[in-house]
């Protein structure tokens, strides 16, 4: 496949708007223009683009939720918090080609009729902030943002706003009250930010690569975007490729290639020879899938019917070395220090299973652990959270121990003898699980 969104990773001064400009940069803003917006959200609606932000919700239709009625002001919003593990695309475009993300954000800010628009970007992301204020300033300066912009009458101002690191504000209701200035604590929902975001108006908010696809579904075309990948899964998609490969890194294919092409084609295969032995299909929130599932297809729908999702199509990589609890543990251990600690299934979930996961890493499990984990998770992920963290958690957990609960098994079979010195109570149990009381 022609090299789509990453284009320009290569190429001298890429960043440069003159770069950008001779690479036909900035045409589909200017097509958009000479549109009216309800046409250019159809254009969207048309192509099949679906977000890249982890949900793979449809673009266009998310944009046309946004009340036409409404006086204004509206907003939109650039995610570029990009914090999940394994995930490490966002910061590639917009280290090669951030002009594509600027209009990609015009694009979008006209048709949903927004004047103001941010990016929100992760804090650690110093460099990349510099990048976009510099292709901001750039922007302006050829009069693509600012006041009636091209003669066209449309005003746009876009700002960078830097987060503080944590990771729950990616997720958008979080990241909309961390951008008022609040604590990053996610909204329960209805309403969606697309009829009350930020201060109280209608917000979309979009990743970074939902962004960046848009010029190009502007200049060539839905038809054309919609020829690439599959039916409701189309387009160029990046896949970020970590872990236990010879070739890391970030690839762009169409969707619909199989994770067997992207991991032993594009990322070299499984390093010092060894086999492979599982892996997130996107990023640390999608249930695992095995060797054996490396025909899947790396698709939203395909992912789904194989019970794991292509979220931020972020590709942790196990060969046979890793040890299945201790993946757990690790994942628990992000998780539990990441909620925002509002719900009890997420924040006492993740906390409970990361002690239990702990302990039979130590060598104390229980016989009862591989269940009891299979419990806590099925409770947080019961939909009685605020967001999807008590899923992110829990749905790569119970997929651990389901595929390999013999690792699982193993590890209770290895229990030390208990020493003397007393540990905690499991306080929602009223008995201590670790010595079978
Ligand atoms: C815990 C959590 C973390 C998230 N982190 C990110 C993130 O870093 N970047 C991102 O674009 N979306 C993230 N999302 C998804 C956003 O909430 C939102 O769905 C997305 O930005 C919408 O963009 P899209 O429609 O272009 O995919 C996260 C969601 C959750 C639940
Ligand atoms: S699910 Fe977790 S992260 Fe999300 S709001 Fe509830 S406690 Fe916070």
């Amino acid at each position: 496949m022609e090299s789509v969104l990453l284009r320009a990773r290569g190429v001298a001064n890429s960043r440069d708007i003159n770069t950008y400009l001779q690479a036909g940069g900035w045409e589909g803003f200017k097509k958009a223009l000479s549109m009216p917006p309800e046409a250019v959200t159809q254009e969207v609606i048309d192509s099949e683009l679906r977000g890249r932000g982890g949900a793979g919700f449809p673009t266009g239709r998310k944009w046309s939720f946004v009340p036409k009625d409404h006086p204004g002001p509206k907003y939109l919003i650039c995610n570029a918090d990009e914090s999940e593990p394994g995930t490490f695309k966002d910061r590639e475009l917009i280290e090669y080609d951030p002009q594509m993300v600027i209009e990609g954000i015009a694009i979008a800010s006209y048709a949903i009729g927004a004047h103001t628009a941010y990016i929100y970007i992760r804090g650690e992301f110093y460099r990349w902030a510099r990048i976009l204020e510099e292709a901001i300033e750039q922007a302006r300066a050829h009069g693509f943002l600012g006041k009636d912009i091209l003669n066209s009458g449309y005003d746009l101002e876009i700002w960078v706003h830097r987060g503080a690191g944590a990771y729950i504000c990616g997720e958008e209701t979080a990241l909309i009250e961390s951008l008022e200035g609040k604590r990053g604590f996610p909204r329960l929902k209805p309403p969606f930010p697309a009829v009350v975001g930020v201060f109280g108006k209608p917000t979309v908010v979009n990743n970074v690569e939902t962004l960046a696809c848009l010029p190009h579904i502007m200049t060539r075309g839905a038809k054309w975007f919609a020829s690439i990948g599959r039916p409701r899964n189309t387009g160029p998609k990046l896949f970020c490729v970590s872990g236990h490969v010879n070739r890391p890194g970030v690839f762009e294919l169409p969707l619909g290639v199989t994770f067997r092409e992207i991991i032993f084609e594009h990322a070299g295969g499984i390093r010092n020879g060894r086999k492979l032995k599982a892996f997130f299909p996107g990023g640390s929130s999608s249930p695992v899938l095995t060797a054996d599932e490396v025909d899947v297809l790396a698709d939203f729908d395909s992912c789904a019917a194989a019970g794991t999702m292509l979220g931020s199509g972020g590709i942790i990589v196990m060969d046979d070395t890793v040890d299945m609890v201790e993946v757990g543990r690790n994942l628990a251990h992000f998780y539990a220090h990441e909620s925002c600690g509002q719900c009890t299934p997420c924040r006492e979930g993740s906390d409970w299973c990361l002690d239990i996961l702990t302990r039979l890493v130590q060598g104390y499990g229980h016989p009862s652990d591989p269940d009891q984990l299979l419990r806590i998770c099925r409770f947080a992920s019961q939909g009685m959270t605020i967001c999807p963290l008590g899923d992110a958690f829990a749905l790569p957990i119970s997929s651990l121990v389901r595929k390999f609960r013999q690792e699982f098994e193993a590890a209770v079979a290895r229990a030390k003898p208990i020493p003397p010195k007393k540990l905690p109570v499991m306080p929602w149990t009223g008995r201590d699980v670790r010595f079978g009381g």
